[in-house]
């Protein structure tokens, strides 16, 4: 609606209901958002992005055997009283800064693994008619250049907050990689980095030969509720999943606006051993260990 200043987005889902496979052994009896990335799990990366964006109200899409997420960002009472008695004040603090008083997190279950965009639709019920979210993908880790204070994620919200349209993060991969990612159509056209631009369709898995681009969707979104309905009755597309670029993709068939936005940060694919790995080197080097 013309005039009306966008919802501002408060809320983030977070899919957490996958297996892990690729990080096998390793996430054989622990989540895979709990295994660390240099200091703490790649799960508290993720919420911190979230909350320095402005997304203070974080929604698990989970599964059995893995409360250990859940338990991370909950207070633990017994440790807390015991660092307090002990003067141990740097790691209370420490502790404690995990989850600030502004963080809110729940989680629904997703009773079966029927894709991503089925994972996303799990936690429509807990938004409002017509309130916009974003969501997160946890594989991922997403970090400003070194010695810039750059935040994608803050600038994808004001992205939205100034043109009421979807934001989809987005980087270039070699052609050869694009059947990894859902890959965005801008038309012949690249954003700069920080930059958004309309998209004309995004594809889910092309091979390089059908590929529109080689600007691939690296699990940051922005979304209106609509996907929501969208998603209510998709039918599964790529890998016979439920997959949230076809919704995506329906969403810009009714002539709704959905841009790319080219992230100018790094980065890290953490779903997989070789990227878990360059993700720890790199960002243990640069925190100075
Ligand atoms: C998902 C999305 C895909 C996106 C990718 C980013 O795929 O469906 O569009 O490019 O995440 O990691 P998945 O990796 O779950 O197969």
């Amino acid at each position: 609606m013309q005039g009306i200043p966008p919802a501002i987005v408060r809320k983030a889902i977070i899919p957490v209901a996958g297996f892990g496979t690729r990080l096998l052994p390793i996430s054989k009896a622990i989540p895979k958002e709990m295994v660390p990335v240099v200091d703490r799990p790649i799960i508290q990366h993720v919420v911190e992005e979230a909350l320095k964006a402005g997304l203070n109200e974080i929604i698990l899409v989970t599964r059995t055997g893995k409360s250990a997420i859940e338990d991370h960002f909950d207070t633990h009472f017994e440790l807390e009283a015991s660092l307090e008695k002990n003067g141990k004040t740097a790691l209370l603090e420490m502790v404690r800064a995990i989850a600030p008083p502004e963080l809110k997190v729940t989680s629904v279950r997703q009773p079966q693994a029927r894709g991503l965009g089925h994972a996303v639709f799990c936690a429509g019920q807990l938004l409002q008619p017509d309130e916009p979210f974003a969501v997160l993908l946890p594989d991922v880790l997403v970090k400003p250049q070194p010695q810039d204070e750059r935040d994608d994620l803050s600038r994808m919200a004001q992205q939205w907050a100034a043109t009421a349209q979807a934001q989809i993060m987005v980087e270039a991969v070699p052609r050869e990689e694009v059947q990894r990612y859902g890959i965005v159509d801008c038309g012949g056209e690249e954003p700069a980095g920080g930059e958004s631009l309309p998209m004309r369709g995004v594809v889910e898995k092309p091979s390089p030969e059908k590929a529109p681009s080689r600007l691939s969707v690296i699990g940051r979104y922005i979304l209106p509720y609509r996907i929501m309905e969208l998603l209510s009755d998709l039918p599964p597309g790529a890998g016979n999943e439920i997959q949230l670029t076809d919704a995506i993709a329906r969403l810009m068939r009714e002539g709704e606006g959905v841009q790319a936005y080219r992230m100018h940060g790094r980065s890290f694919d953490c779903g997989h051993i070789p990227g878990w790995l360059a993700a720890n080197a790199t960002l243990a080097s640069e925190a100075g260990y």
